[in-house]
């Protein structure tokens, strides 16, 4: 029997350089959907999938986000005067939705170093990495779709989409062989992180979610930078799959990039349309701008 899976890290620390000039002054992770920011959602899908610690990474610049799950006496008096008690429990109810966490990142050193900084939090334990700015929407949440690949296969996992060449080129490739038996599940040998073409093997690459063994931290150790001169998660993640191999998994579900300008508005389009607040009103404004496109 594999061990239960409870812990999460999400880092949050980086600059967001494709989200300037915002980003100067909010931390992407904290750019809204609607009405909540990306990593209110991040919580939940942790959450709905067993999760009961969760580690932020953050850096200088993001206090927000330790604001935003913790208590806001100023509002919850406010609404207590106007009889919104409702609104005061759903508020709190994001502070105490899980065991939540923050350390610092001291310098953006890539996303392998802010994962590095999760050891003592991560103990023994295999535990899931969520990327701060990747949300996914889907019925089975896609943190859940991980964890049950970890009991299928008892290896690390990786939440895996085939995406178009000139991505591949941007994300990374996977060197990957379909599991017999499964629509979903890949066997993975070896990864590249940024490949040139004539690097890459398959068009799968990893998007936002995977779940990692703690061996993870003693070769984070001796992975020295790589492209970008970050040390990357990939590259750690390679001696781990060419030395156990790895599972990926298809994910089912909707991804957006919340770190890019056009992910960010796709995902509020997406949202506001379904939203029960305001999805009406803006389905029928998105018809009345649409035809005059
Ligand atoms: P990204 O590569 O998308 O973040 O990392 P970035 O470096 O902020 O992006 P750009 O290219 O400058 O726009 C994925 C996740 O890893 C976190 C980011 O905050 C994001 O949520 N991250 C990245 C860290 O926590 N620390 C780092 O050093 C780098």
């Amino acid at each position: 029997m594999s061990k239960p899976i409870t812990k999460a890290v999400i880092p949050a620390a980086g600059l967001g350089t494709r989200m300037l000039p915002i980003a100067k002054a909010v931390p992407k992770e904290m750019l809204p959907i609607v009405d909540r920011p990306a990593l209110s959602y991040l919580v939940e899908e942790a959450v709905a999938s067993g999760i009961t610690d969760i580690l932020i990474i953050t850096g200088r610049g993001k206090g927000a986000i330790e604001d935003y799950f913790d208590y806001s006496p100023e509002y919850d008096q406010k609404l207590l005067a106007s009889g919104k008690s409702a609104l005061v429990d759903e508020l709190h109810a994001i502070c105490n939705a899980a065991n939540i966490s923050f350390i610092r990142q001291k310098e953006t050193r890539g996303l392998g170093h802010a994962v590095a900084c999760a050891r003592a939090f991560v103990g023994d334990d295999p535990f899931v990495v969520m990327y701060g700015d990747d949300i996914i929407f889907s019925e089975v949440p896609a943190t859940k779709q991980l964890m049950d690949a970890y009991a299928r296969y008892g290896l690390g996992a990786a939440a895996v989409k085939a995406v178009p060449d000139e991505l591949v080129c941007k994300y990374c490739s996977l060197k990957a062989e379909p599991i017999p038996g499964s629509d979903r599940d890949w066997h993975v040998t070896d990864m590249i992180e940024k490949p040139r073409p004539e690097q890459i093997w398959t068009n799968l690459s990893i998007l936002g979610r995977v779940l990692l063994p703690p061996d993870i931290f003693d070769i984070l150790g001796q992975t020295p930078p790589g492209a970008g001169g970050e040390i990357q998660l990939t590259d750690a993640m390679r001696t781990l799959a060419r030395r156990d191999g790895m599972t990926a998994v298809d994910f089912e579900g909707e991804r957006f990039d919340l770190g890019s300008k056009l992910g960010l508005m796709m995902a509020n389009v997406t949202r506001a349309a379904v939203h029960p607040e305001i999805g009406a009103e803006f389905r029928a404004f998105l018809r009345e701008f649409a035809a005059k496109l």
